[in-house]
C-alpha cells in the first residue's frame, strides 16, 4: 500500500486522484487544498466542480480510500508519492507578465514538502510547467543538508474538462518522464504501476523529464492550432460561400489529417490552451527562437480575433448597431458539459457586445456563478437568467456560443414569437438548424457558411 497525496483540489487534481482512488483501492488517496470551501465541497453532495460522471465515481471511493483535507503539512509527512497540481496562471507582473507561467504557487508547495518531510518521496509534476521546471524543483527539494532525497517526475495532465472522466478511464497514453538514474527509473516504475491497474501497458509512455514536460504544452499548441486553423477557414468561408462544416469533412476523411478538433467555433477557451501557447512562446523567446515564438502566438493572436470578428459581425448584421437592444448570450463555459468559465470566448463576446452598449442577457445551465465571478466588475451590467427562453423574451437577437444540447433542443418557433423582429440569431458553434429556423422567421448567421436573411438587400455574407 502506498500512500498517494495530490496538492490542489481543482479541475485537474480531483477527478484525477478519484480515478486512482477508484481503481486502485489498496492505496490511500488524499487530496488537499488551501482552499477551505473548496475541500468542504468535496466532502459534501455538491461537488465543486461540475463534471458529467464524477460523482458517481467519487462516491465510490470517498471515505474507503479517497480523503479530502486542508492538513497539508500532516498529509505531506505520511506520503509515498506527491502529486502536485496546484495552478500555474500566466504572469501578471513583471518580467515574463501575459507570457510565463506564474511559478510561485508550485516554488511555495515545493518549499512546504521539504518543510514537512523526513524521508524520501517521488514528488510528481501534474500541473503544466515549462520545460526544465523539474530542475529547479530538484535544485530546491535535494539542497536541504540534511540527507533528504526526493525523485521528481513529471506526469502531465491530458484530460479535457467534460470528458475528464471517460478520458483519465480510457487515455489515449499516460507520460511519466523522470530521470535515467536508478532511482529515477524506479520512481518512474511506482507511478506506472499506479496507472497500470487500468491502463494497458503499452499505453503508458516513458520518457526523459524534459521531453514529458515539453509534451503537454506542444500537445495543447497542436489542439490549439487545429482549432485556430479551421477558424481561420471559417472566416473565409463566410466570404465565398463555402461551407466551413463541408470543408473540415472533407479534409478530415484524410487520414493524415484526422477529423478531431475541426469544429470552426467562436473561438477555444479553458485554462490551458491560450496559457500553455505563451508559455511556449516565451520558452522559445528566451531561447533567441523568435520565428518559432511568433509561428505560436499566431494562434492565440488568431483566437482573439476570430472572437472579435463574431461580434463585429452581430453589430454589422444588425443594421451596424446593438446599442441598448436586448441580446440573449446562450452559453457561458468555455465549452458544453462544464461549468468552467475561464478564457471563455462566450464571456469575450460577452465584453464585445458590452462595448457595443448592448442589453446582454447570459444564459447557461451551469456556468452562470462561475460566469459571474470571471466578469468581475462588468457583471454588473450583465443580466443572468438561468431559463434561455426568458433570457430570448423581447432580444433583438441570440448569440449561441457555447454548444449545449440543451440549447439545440430548444422551441425556437416560441422563442421567435417573443423576440423583437426582425429577429437575429448567431450560431457560434454551428449546433442548429439553420434552414428550420430561416422557415421560422429568423435572419440565420452560421459560423463560416453563408447567412439565410430575409432582407432583400442583405448584407456580404449573403451569397
Ligand atoms: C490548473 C491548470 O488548469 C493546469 O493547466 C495546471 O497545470 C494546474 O492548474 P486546475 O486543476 O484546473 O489546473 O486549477 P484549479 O482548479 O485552479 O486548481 C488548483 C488548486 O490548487 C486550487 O483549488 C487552489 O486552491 C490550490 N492551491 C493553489 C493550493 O492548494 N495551494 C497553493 O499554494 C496554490
Ligand atoms: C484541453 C486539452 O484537450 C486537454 O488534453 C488538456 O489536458 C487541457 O486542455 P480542455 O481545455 O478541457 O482540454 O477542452 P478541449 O476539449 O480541448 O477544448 C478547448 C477549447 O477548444 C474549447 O473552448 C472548445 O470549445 C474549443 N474547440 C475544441 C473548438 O472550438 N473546436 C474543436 O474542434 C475542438
Amino acid at each position: 500500500m502506498s500512500n498517494i497525496l495530490c496538492i490542489g483540489a481543482g479541475y485537474v487534481g480531483g477527478p484525477t486522484m478519484a480515478v486512482i482512488a477508484k481503481n486502485c483501492p489498496e492505496h490511500r488517496v488524499v487530496v488537499v487544498d488551501i482552499n477551505e470551501a473548496r475541500i468542504q465541497a468535496w466532502q459534501s453532495d455538491k461537488l465543486p466542480i461540475f463534471e458529467p460522471g464524477l460523482a458517481e465515481v467519487v462516491k465510490t471511493a470517498h471515505g474507503r480510500n479517497l480523503f479530502f483535507s486542508t492538513e497539508i503539512n500532516r498529509h505531506i509527512a505520511e506520503a509515498d508519492i506527491i502529486f502536485v497540481s496546484v495552478n500555474t496562471p500566466t504572469k501578471t507582473f513583471g518580467q515574463g507578465a501575459g507570457r510565463a507561467a506564474d511559478l510561485q504557487y508550485w516554488e511555495k508547495t515545493a518549499r512546504q514538502i521539504l518543510e514537512n518531510s523526513s524521508g524520501y518521496k517521488i514528488v510528481v509534476e501534474k500541473s503544466t510547467l515549462p520545460v526544465r521546471t523539474a530542475e529547479a524543483m530538484e535544485r530546491i527539494l535535494n539542497s536541504n543538508g540534511q540527507g533528504l532525497r526526493f525523485d521528481v517526475l513529471s506526469n502531465p495532465e491530458f484530460l479535457a474538462e467534460g470528458t475528464a472522466i471517460r478520458d483519465m478511464e480510457n487515455p489515449d497514453r499516460v507520460l511519466i518522464g523522470g530521470r535515467d538514474t536508478p532511482s529515477g527509473r524506479s520512481a518512474v516504475q511506482a507511478v506506472v504501476d499506479i496507472y497500470a491497474h487500468w491502463v494497458p501497458c503499452e499505453r503508458i509512455l516513458t520518457a526523459n523529464l524534459w521531453s514529458s514536460e515539453l509534451s503537454k504544452l506542444v500537445a495543447n499548441a497542436f489542439l490549439a492550432q487545429r482549432v485556430s486553423s479551421i477558424n481561420a477557414i471559417s472566416a473565409l468561408c463566410e466570404k465565398t460561400g463555402a461551407d466551413v462544416t463541408e470543408v473540415a469533412r472533407a479534409i478530415g476523411m484524410d487520414s493524415r489529417i484526422g477529423s478531431k478538433f475541426l469544429k470552426a467555433g467562436v473561438g477555444f477557451g479553458g485554462s490551458c490552451f491560450q496559457k500553455d501557447i505563451m508559455n511556449l512562446v516565451y520558452l522559445c523567446e528566451n531561447y533567441g527562437l523568435k520565428e518559432v515564438a511568433d509561428y505560436w502566438e499566431q494562434v492565440v493572436l488568431m483566437n482573439a480575433w476570430q472572437e472579435a470578428r463574431f461580434v463585429q459581425r452581430m453589430v454589422s448584421s444588425m443594421f451596424n448597431t446593438v446599442a441598448s437592444k436586448r441580446v440573449a448570450v446562450f452559453g457561458a463555459a468555455f465549452k458544453a458539459d462544464t461549468g468552467d468559465t475561464r478564457e471563455s470566448p462566450a464571456l469575450a463576446v460577452c465584453r464585445g457586445l458590452l462595448e457595443e452598449c448592448a442589453n446582454v442577457v447570459l444564459s447557461d445551465p451551469h456556468a452562470l456563478e462561475n460566469a459571474r465571478i470571471s466578469l468581475g466588475a462588468q457583471a454588473a451590467q450583465v443580466c443572468f437568467e438561468a431559463d434561455p427562453y426568458r433570457a430570448a423574451a423581447g432580444a433583438h437577437a441570440i448569440a449561441l456560443v457555447t454548444e449545449w444540447a440543451q440549447f439545440a433542443a430548444l422551441d425556437y418557433e416560441s422563442i421567435y414569437d417573443a423576440m423583437v423582429k426582425p429577429a437575429f440569431i448567431f450560431d457560434g458553434r454551428n449546433i442548429l438548424d439553420h434552414q428550420r429556423l430561416f422557415e421560422i422567421g429568423f435572419n440565420v448567421f452560421p459560423l463560416g457558411r453563408p447567412a439565410l436573411t430575409h432582407f432583400s438587400v442583405c448584407d456580404e455574407d449573403c451569397i
